[in-house]
């Protein structure tokens, strides 16, 4: 592990509260677990952003032009991207994920489906860095973004992001967005913690991924999984809460944490619609256009460098 990633690690869990940030969540089973969120009647947003491309896939289209260079933020499987690719007829499509070797197998699987189109994967973590190779073409940029993933920066860090993407896109760019949005409480608890605990799993799997990447020696079952919503902050949080008192020794460091602590695991920031525009607006997009469900539950844009 690279000593600054050891350093982050360390410096939150000592710090307090203790943090971790919400990367660490994603190991190789923690994606698995991601997916499986994805499919929980709990958790609305993905089939909520879903259902909100497919229905208004025309006008989006319409925004966005053909011919894009399409870069793909965290593409994942890429599946999402996929859907789009008859309606869109992107020139080029640049995937863009952390995990290289899961990207370059999703790869293997589209490029044979939609021959016409040239593909570029990149193994990057783009939160870091958008600096893009040459090999990806400068004109007509249009990156993508869904799933509300903007939504686990806090409103700072998504300003400076929102910044470097403006500037990424070059003169003639766009961004299309998933926002997920400000809605009743209850919902949005139930969400971040289902009935069937795969959310728990896939927070307390932090721990093993800590256990191999730091060499701590948390033991899962000392610890539950804390969701809620709060909405002075307009955000989910969540937190890993020590069941008794522990100390947790790592090569290097250790920390006690009493009953009832809580290691700060991720947020998941909602807005509305205007809120978000003016996000945009900040960063230097305009001529923002905004899909939304039928409950107002979560907003696709498309905005145009200006
Ligand atoms: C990836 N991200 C947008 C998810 C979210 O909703 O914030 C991660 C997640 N955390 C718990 N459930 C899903």
């Amino acid at each position: 592990m690279h000593l600054a990633m050891r350093a982050e690690l360390q410096a939150g869990l000592l710090a307090t509260p203790a943090f971790t940030s919400p990367k660490y969540l994603y190991d190789a089973l923690g994606s698995r677990l991601f997916e499986a969120i994805s499919l929980l009647p709990e958790y609305y947003p993905t089939r909520t952003e879903a259902a909100i491309f497919d229905a208004n896939l025309a006008q989006i289209a319409q925004a966005a032009g053909i011919g894009a260079t399409l870069i793909d933020l965290g593409a994942g499987n890429c599946a999402k991207a996929a859907r789009l690719f008859p309606a869109l007829l992107p020139r080029q499509y640049v995937p863009i994920d952390i995990s290289a070797d899961f990207l370059a197998q999703a790869l293997g699987l589209i490029r044979p489906r939609f021959p016409a189109i040239e593909m570029t994967g990149i193994g990057l973590d783009f939160s870091n860095s958008l600096d893009l190779p040459a090999s990806v073409r400068p004109e007509k940029r249009l990156f993508f973004y869904p799933g509300s993933s903007i939504g686990n920066f806090t409103p700072e860090q998504a300003a400076a992001f929102l910044a470097r993407l403006r500037a990424a896109c070059g003169a003639d760019g766009a961004l299309l967005i998933g926002v997920d949005l400000v809605k009743d409480k209850a919902i949005l608890d139930a969400a971040y913690d289902d009935a069937l605990g795969v959310t728990a799993a896939f927070n307390l799997n932090l721990l093993r991924h800590l256990n191999r990447l730091l060499g701590t020696d948390f033991e899962v079952r000392d610890w539950q999984h804390r969701a809620f919503y709060n909405p002075q902050q307009s955000r989910i949080e969540m937190h890993l809460e020590a069941r008794q008192p522990r100390t947790v020794r790592w090569p290097g460091g250790q920390r006690r944490f009493a009953e009832g602590e809580r290691i700060h695991t991720e947020n998941s920031y909602k807005y509305t619609p205007q809120a978000f525009a003016e996000q945009l607006g900040a960063a230097g997009f305009g001529a923002i256009q905004c899909w939304t469900d039928a409950h107002g539950w979560f907003a696709v844009m498309h905005a145009r460098a200006i």
